[in-house]
């Protein structure tokens, strides 16, 4: 007998991981690869982060958290928002979630029905195209070029064409690294406010800027989730630590679903995170890379004859269009890593329309390896 598969199982896959395992595959046979696929910091958790967690180790049991996290934590996350922003934020708004992955997964579901429609630029992160796929939502993509910087905007919004029940804004944003500033956000929560959409504002890369301003959407309004992680300026990937600031309608969804989704956030990982906040020196220093791994590759790629890059205000991620290149950018990215060992990530997996025709590097890694890349890029392209 046949058994069932689930069609909402069935959403495509995350591209990057896949770019990944391809790249390890390759690694593991004695070749040498450059980690320009995956968004993750070469760096390890801060020093203090890993004493906190030896500590734990050694003076807790370890067991479940209460499932919106440890209150210490949710305090600390409160007053970050304080130090950061100037923002009041109290703490029971604050749940700590396993990466900012599990805090879509639970915002998704509390506050969006099957069939609801949510809006979301194109190209964006892809997570949030196949968890809404996965929940039965449908996501409404806003085609966003470079005359928006790769973000979405009011007028792209009115012509979305039919209602819209959530608006998923990500600032600086992968793959195009582009920022909204305080009055681009300002106009697009006015606009949510005006239609009753839900707005879900990604701010996992705040702090991670070369000169544009980000902003919060907690200053802006109080019915959005703003959610962040520890993922990429915290240096902590493989921790598998977010949080989100809820809405105060949401709030008790959010508990019960936590509760019964996960238990609790990973404990280890909190107890470790509190002293993450007081590590500004080291984080930093991690951002002057990146800064430096910014500038060169956007002096040497375009020597390549990659020079239709997207403006990379912030994150570590810049989003290429090589459409004089090819239509197809999964086949470019598998002949760039076969034939130069450079991996990068096919534009498909962030934009189904137009990504065949660019491809995202990523410099969150050493020096060295973008050094080291560039070249092989300029060699294999002349
Ligand atoms: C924009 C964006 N949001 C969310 C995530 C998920 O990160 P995590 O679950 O590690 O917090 C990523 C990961 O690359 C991302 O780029």
């Amino acid at each position: 007998m046949v058994l069932k598969v689930a069609q909402r199982g069935l959403i495509p896959p995350f591209i990057v991981m896949e770019v990944m395992r391809a790249a390890n595959e390759r690694q593991a046979k004695g070749e040498d690869v450059f980690h320009l696929e995956v968004g993750q910091p070469e760096t390890g958790a801060p020093g203090p982060v890993i004493a906190a967690a030896k500590v734990a180790l050694s003076s807790d049991t370890l067991g479940y958290t209460e499932a919106l996290g440890l209150p210490a934590l949710r305090r600390r996350i409160a007053e970050h928002y304080k130090d950061r922003y100037g923002a009041d934020v109290d703490p029971s708004r604050v749940v700590v979630t396993t990466g900012s992955s599990a805090a879509f997964m639970l915002s998704f579901l509390a506050a969006f029905e099957p069939g609801d429609r949510v809006a979301l630029a194109n190209p964006s992160y892809p997570g949030y195209r196949n968890i809404l796929l996965a929940l039965g939502v449908t996501p409404v993509t806003l085609p966003a070029g470079p005359d928006s910087r790769f973000q979405p905007s009011v007028e792209l919004l009115r012509r979305a064409g039919g209602p819209l029940d959530g608006l998923i804004v990500a600032s600086p944003s992968n793959p195009a690294g582009t920022v909204l500033g305080a009055s681009e956000l300002g106009a697009l929560s006015g606009y949510c406010a005006d239609k009753g959409i839900r707005l879900i504002s990604d701010e996992i890369y705040h702090g991670i800027t070369y000169g544009r301003q980000t902003a919060t959407a907690l200053l802006t309004t109080d019915d959005a989730v703003v959610v962040n992680s520890f993922s990429k300026y915290f240096s902590m990937t493989g921790w598998r630590l977010g949080w989100m600031v809820v809405p105060a309608d949401l709030a008790r969804a959010i508990e019960c679903l936590a509760q019964n989704l996960f238990i609790s956030p990973p404990t280890l990982s909190q107890h470790a995170a509190i002293a993450v906040f007081d590590c500004r020196d080291e984080l930093d220093a991690n951002v002057a890379r990146y800064a430096n791994n910014r500038e060169l590759l956007l002096d040497r790629l375009p020597q390549a004859g990659f020079d239709r890059l997207a403006p990379a205000d912030g994150a570590f991620y810049i989003y290429a269009d090589v459409g004089e290149l090819t239509d197809d950018s999964e086949d470019f990215c598998r002949r760039m890593l076969t034939e130069t060992g450079v991996a990068t990530t096919p534009g498909i997996d962030f934009d189904e329309e137009r990504g065949g025709r660019f491809i995202r590097f990523s410099y969150a890694g050493a020096t060295g390896d973008m050094e080291e890349a560039a070249e092989r890029l300029r060699a294999w392209r002349h």
